[in-house]
């Protein structure tokens, strides 16, 4: 594999996608937003009335999902069967639903597939965040850091995000949706959320988005120079 890569996990609110799109800018790369990808399949799922524990019917919906995701940071656009989809997968419904969805072996297989073929087609780099990027889909990548931060500051991150005057019952209130989902992502058999043993760990809890950015553009540098 020629393309230069940064393999970004991490859970919830670790402020990925945010730094990802803004270091694959300043470095010139592509960026690909796993996240989003399961978010689609968990959409098409739901819009189908598919129960989510009958997992032999979500792993035939999401084998006739066609997703179409753009990887170039300053437009991102994501559709699923032609649908444009951006806005709606970010809904309560959708990520409610996306733990159990993206535990389907056969779900994973598939994005996986799509996620390395995405990679071997980004000439130049690409920064591509998920959960099980450094440890499945990029196992050799030169370059893997794993974001980490307290709880209190990924909730506090996630709900200023989607309300700039979120109310301390919402940050806690995401806290505790948070905290289901990094146990549910966390704990599954298949490509459990956790660090590559080769990642760089990096707390961003009382760092700015700006200085994340620095840091792994420094390190980017670094390691493809
Ligand atoms: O990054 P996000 O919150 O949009 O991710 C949504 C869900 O997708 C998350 O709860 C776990 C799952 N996911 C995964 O299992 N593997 C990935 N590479 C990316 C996301």
């Amino acid at each position: 594999m020629t393309t230069r890569t940064l393999a970004l996990d991490g859970p919830a609110g670790s402020g990925k996608s945010s730094v990802s799109r803004e270091v694959a800018q300043r470095l010139g790369w592509v960026m690909l937003d796993t996240g989003a990808m399961y978010r689609a399949i968990t959409w098409a799922v739901l819009q189908a009335n598919i129960d989510l524990d009958d997992h032999l019917a979500v792993a035939q919906e999401a084998h006739n999902t066609t997703i179409e995701i753009t990887t170039d940071p300053g437009n991102f656009v994501i559709t699923a069967n032609g649908e444009d989809v951006t806005s709606a997968i970010r809904s309560p419904e959708v990520s409610a639903a996306v733990s159990a969805v993206s535990a389907v072996p056969q779900v994973r297989e598939l994005l996986v597939q799509l996620q390395r073929e995405a990679v071997e087609n980004s000439a130049f780099g690409i920064v591509i965040e998920g959960r099980d990027i450094g440890t499945v889909v990029l196992p050799d990548s030169k370059l893997k850091v794993f974001l980490t931060a307290t709880p209190e500051a990924r909730a506090r991150r996630r709900s200023l995000e989607v309300d700039p005057l979120a109310s301390i019952e919402t940050i806690a209130q995401t806290q505790e949706e948070l905290h289901l989902r990094d146990a549910k992502d966390s704990g599954r058999e298949h490509s459990p959320l956790k660090p590559a043993p080769d990642s760089q760990i990096l707390d961003t809890s009382d760092l700015s988005l700006e200085q994340v950015v620095e840091q792994l553009v420094i390190l980017a540098h670094q390691t493809y120079s």
